[in-house]
């Protein structure tokens, strides 16, 4: 039953994407870009709460580090359109070189973290972090709030 509606779900998303591709609503956009940014929050807590050992899930540690850095890959066509809602301001696309290269560098930052953690766990993972801190200095750069 689940399933059938699941497919039901599919059909009328590809049919309405085929339809309006072109013509996203903006209330769509800012969701689609705050789900975006949720779960960048959501793997940085996962992968924060192996870092400090609150869970015995270090073998996950790459898989949070990759879902960080398609996150903010996709950020980056996520948040192109000129259109400041949502907690984003509207300095974003004045220097939008700036803003963009910062997700670019936190998807670097997540690759790396996750070919380090494959090779050598938390021990290996562990310096290079510091590389996915990045969050605070855009938001204070870039949120309203
Ligand atoms: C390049 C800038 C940038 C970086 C880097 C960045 N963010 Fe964001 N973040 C934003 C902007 C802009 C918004 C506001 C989005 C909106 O309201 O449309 C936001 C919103 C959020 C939100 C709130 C989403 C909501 O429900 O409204 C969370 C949670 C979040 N970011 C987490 C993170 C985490 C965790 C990191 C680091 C791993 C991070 N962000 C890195 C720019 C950034």
């Amino acid at each position: 039953m689940k399933f059938k509606y699941l497919t039901a779900a599919l059909a009328a998303a590809v049919f309405t994407f085929g339809l309006s591709a072109a013509q996203a609503a903006d209330k769509d956009v800012i969701d689609y870009r705050q789900n975006l940014m949720k779960s960048l929050g959501a793997h940085a807590a996962g992968l924060g709460a192996i870092a400090q050992n609150k869970v015995p899930y270090g073998d996950n540690l790459a898989h949070h580090a990759d879902a960080i850095a398609a996150a903010a890959e996709a950020a980056r066509l996520a948040f192109k359109e000129n259109l400041p809602g949502g907690t984003a301001a509207a300095n974003i696309w004045e220097e939008w070189e700036d803003f963009d290269n910062r997700f670019a560098a936190l998807a670097v930052a997540g690759r790396e973290v996750a070919a380090a953690a494959r090779s050598g766990g938390m021990a290996e993972a562990g310096p290079k972090m510091g590389g996915l801190f990045i969050c605070k200095s855009c938001h204070d750069t870039y949120r309203t709030e």
